[in-house]
């Protein structure tokens, strides 16, 4: 099968188009015959050499496919070949096959390409997880989203929107400011020329917001235990600026706020199997209905792998970037 891989770690042009053997499904493993596959940031992080495979898994990048199944492990009983699916795996996305665990796949939703489905899993899963399981957002409250132009960031957003929350998120420029209130939020803060504590603080009453979803870190930690409201959730899952930070034990005290944060792709398939479940049931249909979407900005052949990584770093995307492995 053609490949994408890491020949060796730094600039995009370290991608490079390869041949290696097929896979082989393993015990309740699925054969999918990818059509798409998602790229996400810690791609280009694992490109540079930081964000190293999990023990047993692929060392090709690439978090999420989309395609058919074209073999079934042993023990598997929640598919059939020629079912059309999206998965999420941890790595070996870029390439034209790769094994998931049965738990990590979801039918193709209903109405969606398989360009759409492949820019599903990874943000889905993670922002689901994140902002619901460990956020505990609900219904009338308010959360603050920095990256809000993020493949993450336009994820959140919508499902956000969808739990009946009041969304504030914060992005780069006004363009995307503008594009984020295209997707369902209340007010967006351009964070290079805004105070975005003060201005979520004056949208929500004085308030301050219920939950924040952090991907920058470092300074962030102050202002984002600032901008919460009392009983406030704090919910890291990456650090742009820096993973150390000085904390204000008294306001964490003061406000009972809660700090807490997760990774995705070191959990068991039975640890995502559980989030896929919740997808399935409350996601699924909201997708299908077109009342959440994947946000595609734009789509490169597999062998443009590396095209793709440098668009991510420029930073100048809006949603996901997507390889379509069979053009
Ligand atoms: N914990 C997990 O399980 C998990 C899973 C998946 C992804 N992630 C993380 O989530 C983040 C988003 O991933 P993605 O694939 O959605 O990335 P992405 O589409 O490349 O988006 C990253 C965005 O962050 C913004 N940004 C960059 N530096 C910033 C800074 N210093 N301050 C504020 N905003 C900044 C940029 O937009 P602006 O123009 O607005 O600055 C950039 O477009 C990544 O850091 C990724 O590693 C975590």
């Amino acid at each position: 099968m053609k490949v994408v891989e890491i020949a060796s770690f730094g600039a995009p042009d370290v991608l490079k188009l390869a041949d290696r053997p097929d896979p082989v499904a393993g015990p309740g493993e699925v054969l999918i015959d990818v059509v798409a596959a998602g790229v996400n940031r810690p791609d280009v992080v694992q490109r540079y050499g930081k964000y190293p495979p999990p023990p047993g898994a692929s060392d090709l990048p690439g978090l999420e496919v989309a395609g058919t199944i074209a073999a079934l492990g042993p023990g598997v009983t929640s598919f059939a070949l020629g079912d059309e699916v999206c998965a999420l795996v941890a790595g070996g996305g870029y390439a034209e096959r790769v094994n998931a665990p049965q738990e990590q796949c979801l039918p193709l939703p209903r109405g969606l390409t398989m360009i759409e489905a492949a820019a599903i899993p990874e943000t889905y899963f993670t922002v689901w997880t994140n902002v619901v399981d460990r956020g505990h957002l609900t219904r009338g409250e308010s959360i603050l989203i920095h990256g809000g132009t993020s493949g993450i960031g336009t994820t959140a957003i919508q499902l956000a929107r969808a739990l009946g929350a009041i969304v504030l998120p914060t992005a780069g420029s006004d363009e995307k400011c503008a594009a984020t209130r295209d997707l369902g939020a209340s007010h967006a803060f351009n964070y290079r020329t805004t105070d975005w504590v003060a201005a979520a603080k004056a949208a929500t009453g004085g308030r301050g917001v219920d939950v924040v979803l952090d991907i920058v870190g470092g300074d962030y930690l102050a202002r984002n235990l600032e901008v919460l409201a009392l009983e406030g959730r704090l919910v890291q899952i990456a650090f742009l600026k820096s993973p150390k930070a000085e904390l204000d034990i008294s306001m964490l005290m003061r406000k009972r706020l809660w700090i807490t944060g997760s990774t995705l792709r070191p959990r068991t398939p039975a640890q995502k199997g559980v989030i896929a479940q919740q997808l399935r049931q409350q996601v699924w249909p909201l997708l299908e209905a077109r009342v959440v979407r994947p946000i595609i900005h734009q789509v490169f052949p597999l062998a443009q792998a590396a095209d793709a990584h440098r668009l991510m770093e420029a930073g100048t995307h809006v949603g996901k970037i997507v390889l379509d492995v069979r053009a």
